[in-house]
């Protein structure tokens, strides 16, 4: 199969999760062209079955790969977990890339190899977390504190997130993993660095006078693995992002409520002339 240096690169979540993916990819690879899904009809994938998220991915998928898209980001540790192996094996040739919770970089900050893993219960659950989780555990002698933060996505998909309603569900879920001694918190879910003050805020309150955690978020390691295989493909943008003419865009897609899409690009990545169109996959 002939791919396209010039074409665009397809990237997805649930909902606005994958944008603090974007951003790195974005950041680090500015003369490529980005295409965004947001299926934030089905949001949250975290609470549905492995068939039913397997499902949207496929669709997601084929919509991307039909419209040749050179690179494939599953911007969305659920997603990973669930549906990595189906896209890869339906196909072959592209570059598709995942992502999973850091627990191997959060082994090797932790001082006291106690690491607390903030996910959805869906990755959790997964076959592939739990081999992760063994074979690090073996390996580097780290106990993982693993909370299912049920409810934490949906709080920050709403643009008028409540701060009272974040602490109260951050104080409960980070109690588990301060009385476990963690000094390493993993977010588990794109969605999760766009709290990531309250999270160290929360955290901070619960281990009165004890250092700051370390926080792992796999978003720049996960832009800079797609600049490495593009390299390799020789599929890296020819176009040079200093001239304004060439640089990359951005263009997102949602099967949910377009201006919300928009008003939280704006928001939270401050791309206030994003283009963000509806769209439709049938199952
Ligand atoms: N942002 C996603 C993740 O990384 C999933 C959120 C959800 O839809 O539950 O896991």
């Amino acid at each position: 199969m002939i791919f396209d240096s010039g074409s665009p690169i397809g990237i997805f979540d649930s909902g606005i999760g994958g944008l603090s993916v974007l951003r790195h990819i974005h950041a680090l690879l500015p003369a490529e062209h980005l295409r965004y899904i947001a299926d934030a009809a089905y949001v949250p994938y975290g609470e549905k079955s492995e068939q039913e998220i397997t499902a949207r991915c496929m669709l997601i998928a084929d919509y991307f790969f039909s419209q040749g898209v050179k690179a494939l980001v599953v911007a969305c540790n659920t997603a990973t977990a669930a549906a990595i192996h189906n896209l890869r094996t339906a196909y072959p040739e592209h570059i598709i890339i995942g992502m999973e919770p850091g627990l191997k970089p959060a082994a090797a900050c932790s001082n006291n190899h106690v690491v607390g893993v903030l996910a959805t219960q869906r990755t959790l659950q997964s076959e592939k977390y739990q081999r992760l989780r063994e074979q690090l555990s073996q390996e580097t002698q780290t106990r993982f504190v693993a909370q299912a933060c049920v409810g934490l996505v949906n709080l920050i998909e709403q643009t008028d997130m409540d701060a009272d309603e974040l602490q109260q569900l951050l104080r409960g879920y980070l109690q588990v993993i301060a009385e476990a001694g963690a000094d390493t918190l993993v977010l588990g879910c794109t969605h999760y660095p766009f709290v990531r003050e309250s999270i160290e805020n929360v955290y901070a309150s619960l281990r009165p006078g004890l250092a700051a955690a370390t926080i792992i978020d796999t978003g720049i390691a996960v832009a800079q693995h797609l600049q490495r295989l593009l390299i390799q493909e020789q599929l890296q943008s020819q176009r040079t992002a200093e001239d304004p003419a060439q640089s990359g865009s951005i263009a997102a897609y949602t099967t949910g409520d377009v201006t919300h899409l928009h008003s939280m690009l704006n928001k939270l990545l401050q791309l206030d002339n994003c283009p963000v169109s509806a769209l439709q996959l049938a199952s």
